[in-house]
């Protein structure tokens, strides 16, 4: 059974952090499972010294990944972790029972101001491992798998799951598809996934015609269950994030920087952060 297009979620502009403007689809947290929220940092051009990212904040219960176009950032954590993600850089970051982290703007892209394009997914970590040990995976470009399919009008960064016979290289905790595709005016592409699991197409450029339905740049699309998926590149062609992952069908109690399955849990990593204990 081919998928169709469930629903289309508009996106709004709203500031995050420190006050960096994301575009981030309107009340996504209870539509996609595994996903909690998808933010498109930019694109925005920084002028010297206006650059803005997020200073140090907790986390608990989930994943924080993030995927550079443009610009730079820096990171650095409670576990001494400390490290640049540049352009078409991954970090996967597992905060698992907690870390405490910055993510904040180069020193170069400070001073002299830039560029500033990409993304931010939290991915919802199942009851069993909301309180793992946390886990960086940091994959510079270089090592993330790309695929160009034979007449080259389709290209495929293959960050989780599997795209034109492409595996990726990231461990996921529960099975996730994340790939960044790129399609030539009117080409098309056939996903295939587990029908039962979920999957959403967010587009950030063109346009994709979806059995029969078209969804435009800034649209989340939320698709039916089905084995395959078929994208079509609308005239000026397409650019999408494809997103999928099992229903985890849990509680969700959220408060910030935290999210768990219940009201107590929530109690404790706030108590856990005031305390010092979290991370
Ligand atoms: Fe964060």
């Amino acid at each position: 059974m081919e998928r169709t297009l469930r629903s289309i979620v508009p996106t709004h502009t709203v500031l995050e952090g420190g006050g960096f403007k994301v575009r981030r689809p309107v009340a996504m947290g209870r539509l996609m499972s595994p996903f909690l929220l998808l933010d498109e940092m930019g694109p925005v051009t920084y002028g010297p010294g206006e650059a803005i990212g997020a200073p140090s904040h907790p986390h608990r219960g989930f994943e924080t990944v993030t995927y550079l176009l443009e610009g730079g950032v820096k990171h650095a954590d409670s576990a001494g972790n400390s490290g640049d993600l540049n352009p078409g850089d991954v970090q996967w970051m597992t905060a698992g029972r907690g870390v405490i982290h910055s993510e904040l703007p180069q020193d170069e892209m400070m001073e002299h101001g830039g560029r500033m394009h990409g993304f931010q997914i939290w991915v919802n970590l199942p009851a069993a491992d909301k309180m793992m040990a946390p886990r960086y995976q940091d994959i510079p470009a270089k090592n993330i798998p790309e695929a160009t399919s034979e007449d080259g009008a389709v290209w495929a960064k293959v960050i989780a799951g599997k795209a034109l016979g492409v595996e990726a290289v990231i461990d996921t905790v529960i099975p996730i598809t994340y790939i960044h595709l790129k399609l030539q005016p009117g080409a098309s592409y056939v996903h295939a996934s587990k029908a039962e699991h979920n999957l959403m197409v967010y587009a950030f450029g063109g346009a994709f015609e979806i059995g029969g339905r078209t969804l435009t740049d800034g649209g989340l699309g939320i698709l039916s269950e089905g084995e395959t998926l078929s994208l079509k590149a609308g005239p000026d062609g397409g650019e999408c994030l494809l997103l999928g992952g099992p229903e985890l069908d849990e509680p969700i109690a959220r408060y910030g920087p935290f999210v768990m399955n219940t009201r107590e849990e929530i109690y404790q990593a706030v108590e856990d952060y005031q305390n010092g204990t979290l991370a």
